[in-house]
């Protein structure tokens, strides 16, 4: 079994990792601690370990900021001879309590719309806590967000979020982001460019699009569109259905009509949103509006 020392506090344990969670990550493995069942490692690569002791700092000054909608890192993980900086743990978010929304996106639609804004408004405002404390997320994709059944969505990946650096140092970069979520002026751009509040708020909508609509703003095929018939070309050309672009979409029957207040937001976004990023509604903007839509 391998073993691994866990810090916190100044304090040091050595545990052991037991199986392995979820799915392989680009930037880590996670692990359950078989000496502290409520915790997992993530074990990050080595070539994502980099200013990793000041990310890590970065994020325990955050936490307090929203203690209960993120998987917060609680210690440092080192390897047993050295003592090199690996990785972290954090609370292990069990599947007997949560769901990854990915899986909640891809089955068949169950619950009343009323969950799935519940979902979405509280989404909206974890989002825009971390913007007012200087986060941005850059990778806000569902495949790193967890969900209750009572609609409370807790964000794992923290360590890949962009944070402000110590005094005097750049910015943490966000080493990675979805292309499906990416906003326009991101497509393309090498993977570490510096992300904003404006991108975020951009992959806020459409997960909120897909929580609400059950599709992707820029899914479906337009008739004479030349391929690649995908999300990202659709972004690219401006073609949204849900601004009313003609477009094929790949289910069948129309998809539930989001309430005015929520349309007005994604028209904002999607319509002048896609070319001046100012357009785009704010975290707290859409969570007004989804609290409203929920209640
Ligand atoms: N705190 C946690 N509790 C339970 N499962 C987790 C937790 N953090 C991550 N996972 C699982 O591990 C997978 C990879 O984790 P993630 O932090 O997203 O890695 P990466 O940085 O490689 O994307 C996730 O998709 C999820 O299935
Ligand atoms: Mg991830």
């Amino acid at each position: 079994m391998r073993r691994f020392v866990l810090e916190s506090d100044g304090r040091r344990r050595t545990v052991s990792l037991g199986a392995r969670v979820g799915t392989v990550g680009a930037q880590g493995d996670v692990w359950r601690i078989v000496d502290a069942p409520g915790h997992v490692a993530k074990i990050l690569r080595s070539s994502h370990r980099d200013r990793l002791d000041e990310r890590l700092d970065a994020l325990a000054a955050l936490r307090p900021t929203d203690p209960d909608r993120v998987a917060w890192p609680v210690a440092r993980v080192l390897s047993p001879g050295d003592e090199a900086l690996v990785g972290l743990a954090m609370p292990y978010l069990s599947p007997a309590t949560h769901r990854p929304l990915t899986d909640v996106l891809r089955g068949p639609r169950k619950g009343p719309d009323r969950t799935f804004a519940t979902a979405a408004a509280d989404l909206a405002g974890t989002l825009a806590r971390l913007h007012r404390a200087g986060v941005v997320v850059g990778d806000l994709a569902p495949a790193n967000v967890l969900t209750t059944r009572q609609a409370r969505l807790t964000l794992i990946d923290a360590d890949g979020w962009q944070l402000p650096g110590r005094p005097g140092r750049p910015p943490l970069p966000c080493p990675f982001s979805r292309d499906e979520y990416k906003a326009p002026e991101l497509l393309g751009r090498p993977p570490g460019v510096a992300r904003t509040d404006f991108s975020d708020r951009w992959a806020l909508a459409v997960i909120v699009a897909e929580l609400l609509v059950g599709l992707h703003p820029f899914a479906g095929v337009a008739p004479d569109a030349p391929p690649p018939y995908d999300e990202v070309a659709n972004v690219e050309a401006g073609r949204c259905w849900l601004l009313g672009h003609p477009m094929t979409l790949p289910d069948a029957g129309p998809p539930p009509k989001p309430p005015a207040s929520v349309q007005r937001l994604f028209e904002a976004c999607f319509g002048p949103g896609r070319t001046d990023p100012r357009h785009r509604p704010t975290a707290s903007a859409w969570a007004y509006a989804l609290s409203e839509a929920a209640a």
